[in-house]
């Protein structure tokens, strides 16, 4: 446990900006997300040869350009993640390659868009080899292996193991590589991924399994991907892991199978959730407050359609009131927080299986303002538009300034594509 409590129950400012001025500007609900904390994160991962971003935790525009700045490459899993880092500004091939298209399935589009713009690719079932091998002969590629094992913060986030749909099964290595020979593609690396927010001895235990499957392919191999799946903290009980250690069992793990293969192998890492998940906060405003027995309720107008991890994993977010600076200290109380949607469900503050639970806020008022904390990663990217609510707006602090890094949808952009009614389809119009 920290030493002392990194979380606080008020909060004035975001990144030096104080949270009236952002919502008077940007209005709520709104994502902000503080830059200099997502240059912070890259730099503790700087030992790695490869950092490789996996964009499905964050996949703004400008937070991908910020990355390719600063030398992380990236991760895609569908057409729309490799349009999305080409029109960042990454280019499509290099060494080692700048876009990595990492799956299970190629559904028609992402084929086609992998095949056109020459992206490599890291197959996750063995249909995925022969698919790319059909089109792409001779090239190089890696295999994502499930090592038989996994781990994750939620169970919906374990991605190893027998009931998980991800990867090639560690013992159908060998038949993987035939059907990769039968088209002459050459396996150049490996890619494991257990799970998202796990712990070190689970990320560790990968080390050996990716040296003996390595070992198993040869020394076609040039890089190795320990996946992703660092931890951050959510609340004063949880901490990092250790970084250091980590860094050291891929090292020598990588050591080992340079001396075998006598030649470099490049060590990359593939995190999501580490990079972007302490820069983001999700401010809303507090539209009502009700009690239902004993039960006090903050209703705020962001709901699981902003931030749907509470609802579907019962993940615990810290959260602060908005205070200005000679703001009277308030009492805490017990409180539930829970959004504008027309459903039950619509709750912060629910712990796995759909149990509402109660968290220390303070005392608050109609027309305050509440911070939903560590919230940078598998946020806005798994919002959507139920109840017709427009995606929220995003703003990205750098360099002490607020910038609008995605404007808050309209109505038009809600109905976009919809035809507008019966009278078109009688009319044909
Ligand atoms: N690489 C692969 C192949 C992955 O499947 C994932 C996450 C990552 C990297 C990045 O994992 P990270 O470093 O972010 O833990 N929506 C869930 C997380 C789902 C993660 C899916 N795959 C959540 O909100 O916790």
């Amino acid at each position: 446990m920290p030493q002392t409590p990194r979380f606080s129950t008020t909060r004035t400012r975001i990144a030096g900006i104080p949270i009236s001025e952002l919502v008077e500007r940007f209005a709520t609900p709104l994502y902000v997300y503080d830059a200099a904390r997502i240059l912070e994160r890259i730099d503790d991962l700087r030992a790695f040869d490869v950092v490789r971003y996996a964009q499905k935790a964050n996949s703004n525009l400008t937070i991908l350009d910020l990355m390719r700045r600063q030398g992380v490459l990236v991760d895609a899993v569908s057409a729309g993640e490799i349009r999305r880092a080409l029109a960042a500004g990454y280019q499509a091939e290099g060494t080692p390659p700048p876009i990595v298209f990492t799956a299970d399935i190629f559904d028609r589009q992402a084929r086609i868009v992998a095949w056109e713009q020459e992206i490599h690719v890291n197959c996750g079932s063995p249909d995925m080899i022969d698919q790319w091998g059909a089109v792409s002969p001779g090239s190089s590629i890696t295999l994502r292996i499930n090592p038989g094992f996994g781990h994750g913060h939620s169970q919906k986030t374990n991605t190893g193991g027998e009931q998980s749909k991800h990867g090639i099964w560690h013992e159908q290595l060998s038949e993987a590589l035939q059907r990769a020979r039968r088209f002459d593609l050459k396996v150049s690396g490996l890619h494991m991924h257990i799970g998202s927010g796990t712990d070190l001895d689970h990320l560790a235990q990968v080390c050996d399994a990716m040296e003996r499957a390595a070992r198993r392919v040869g020394p076609s191999i040039h890089s190795i991907s320990a996946g992703g799946g660092l931890p951050v903290p959510y609340d004063d009980q949880q901490d990092y892991v250790d970084l250091d250690r980590y860094y050291r069992l891929w090292n020598a793990t990588r050591q080992r199978l340079e001396q075998r293969f006598a030649h470099p192998v490049s060590l990359e890492i593939e995190p999501g959730r580490y990079l972007v998940a302490e820069s983001g906060y999700l401010i809303t405003e507090i539209r009502g407050i009700k009690s239902m027995g004993d039960n006090r309720f903050y209703l705020v107008d962001a709901g699981f359609h902003n931030l749907a991890r509470p609802i579907l994993y019962g993940a615990y977010h810290p959260m602060a009131l908005a205070v200005d600076d000679d703001d009277r200290p308030r009492p805490d109380q017990e409180v539930v927080v829970g959004g504008p949607l027309c459903e039950s469900g619509d709750i912060f503050t629910q712990s796995e299986g759909g149990f509402v639970r109660r968290q220390r806020l303070p005392e608050a008022q109609v027309g305050e303002f509440l911070v939903i904390e560590v919230a940078g990663a598998y946020g806005q990217v798994m919002a959507s538009n139920y109840n017709s609510q427009p995606l929220a707006a995003e703003v990205l602090i750098h360099q002490g300034q607020p910038f609008l890094i995605r404007a808050r949808q309209t109505f038009e952009d809600l109905v976009r594509g919809e035809t507008k009614g019966m009278d078109a389809l009688e009319t044909g119009a």
